[in-house]
């Protein structure tokens, strides 16, 4: 075999390393429990596993493991306040007034199934054009920045690990039994805020256009005159007009479609600063952060103009993509638990999927919207025999 000279070990370990994600010096914040890194792995394994008896064994494509049913990508304007205060402008809010693109992927949550079976949504929020060293170790030259939220203000586990607990509910019942008699209290709590994210979610029935949308776990808002923990928000600009939906299992992306055949769509984008003394924690992700307590603030405007997104060519576009909340430039670094697990999981399972469909495998982020905006075909046949089948 050759051999390496000191050197090249020498990179290889380095790169070996930076493809590990090192573990970001924890903020004053944060406190990580051992073994993090070692269980994330375990819980992106299981993840994977479950994709593949989902999907890859029974001759599917692999779609993501949670948030697979993408209802539609739409593009946007992302433009930060214009009268945004001094003291805020960091990031990509460092310059009040600028605008960047956006896409914007609505999703279900929990389960593969049709819009019209009850269930969070997500909401996932690419924004093009941003400059500076983000905090991939293996995309720091990104140019995008993510913002991933859920139609809820908080998660259904305190942390990674009471999360890989309830997905064993599903995969593994004997280790579900054990999970559920290890902390009975806990759990009749979790499970209830499972069911309360799903089939009692408020906004079942309602339009993706009326929700709002929360980050759910807290992040950094680092600037010159600002250094402090926050969670952030999409909510509609005002009022939006409700409507009956369809009834079918499109009936999510039906409405959206409806709507942006006609005009424009608007969201603020908020920050909630956390609050000394107020109950906030950054590492418990069922912890609320009230908004009587701190409310949130408007820095940005997302407008999302008239346009046709309902084709199989941007349906299948939005698969391929990879959202991940440390798709983020470190003044907004994600904390807690919940999310620097999320930095290992996310990118196992996005890995697995791109290799396994044969996708984009090297999984580059795109540094605009031209080759969303080159798909200019109409055809749309729900993505036949491709995406989740409805109902499943
Ligand atoms: C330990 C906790 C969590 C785990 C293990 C987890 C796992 C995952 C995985 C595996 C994916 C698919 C990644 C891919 O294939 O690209 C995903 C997507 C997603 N997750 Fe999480 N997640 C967690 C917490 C959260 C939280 C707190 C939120 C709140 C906002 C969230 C929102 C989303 C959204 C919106 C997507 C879809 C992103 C897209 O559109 O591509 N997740 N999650």
């Amino acid at each position: 075999m050759k051999k390496r000279s000191l050197a090249t070990s020498g990179l290889l370990l380095v790169s070996a390393f930076s493809r590990a994600q090192a573990a970001e010096p924890l903020t004053v914040w944060e406190k990580a429990p051992a073994n993090e890194e070692a269980d994330a792995r375990k819980l992106g394994d299981e993840l994977i596993n479950l994709v593949k008896k989902e999907y890859t064994t029974q001759g599917k494509r692999a779609f993501r493991d949670a948030h697979p049913r993408g209802i539609g990508c739409v593009e946007a304007n992302f433009t930060v306040d214009p009268n945004l205060p001094a003291k805020y402008r960091t990031g990509v809010f460092a310059s009040p007034g600028k605008s960047y693109d956006a896409l914007l992927r609505f999703s279900s949550s929990l389960g593969p199934a049709g819009d019209q079976v009850k269930d969070a949504r997500g909401l996932a929020i690419k924004i093009f054009g941003v400059p500076g060293q983000k905090l991939l170790a293996d995309q720091p030259d990104a140019v995008t920045h993510d913002f991933l939220h859920i139609d809820a203000p908080t998660f259904p586990a305190r942390d990674a690990n009471e999360f890989a607990g309830i997905v064993a509910l599903k995969s593994n019942p004997a280790s579900a039994v054990k999970f559920v008699l290890s902390n009975p209290v806990l759990r009749a709590k979790e499970i209830k805020a499972v069911l309360d994210l799903s089939s009692g979610n408020p906004n079942n029935g309602k339009s993706l256009a009326e929700r709002t949308y929360f980050s759910q776990v807290a992040y950094l808002f680092k600037g010159s005159q600002v250094n402090s923990p926050i969670k952030f928000s999409t909510r509609p600009c005002g009022p939006v007009e409700s409507r009956s939906l369809d009834g079918s299992d499109g009936e999510l992306r039906n409405d959206l479609q409806d709507r942006l055949n006609e005009g424009e769509l608007c969201f603020n984008f908020a920050v909630q600063f956390y609050k000394d003394g107020a109950g906030f924690t950054v590492e418990d992700g069922m912890n609320e952060w009230k908004e009587d307590k701190s409310p949130f603030i408007t820095v940005a405007k997302i407008r999302i103009p008239k346009q046709k997104f309902l084709t199989d060519d941007k349906l299948r576009y939005c698969d391929a993509l990879s959202f991940q909340p440390w798709h983020a430039l470190p003044e907004h670094r994600p904390l807690g638990n919940i999310n620097r697990s999320r930095k290992i999981i996310y990118d196992m399972v996005s890995d697995y999927r791109h290799k396994t469909n044969q996708e984009n495998a090297s999984r580059p982020e795109p540094k605009d919207l031209s080759e969303w905006r080159a798909l200019t075909s109409e055809t749309y046949s729900n993505w036949n025999n491709v995406t989740v089948p409805a109902g499943r």
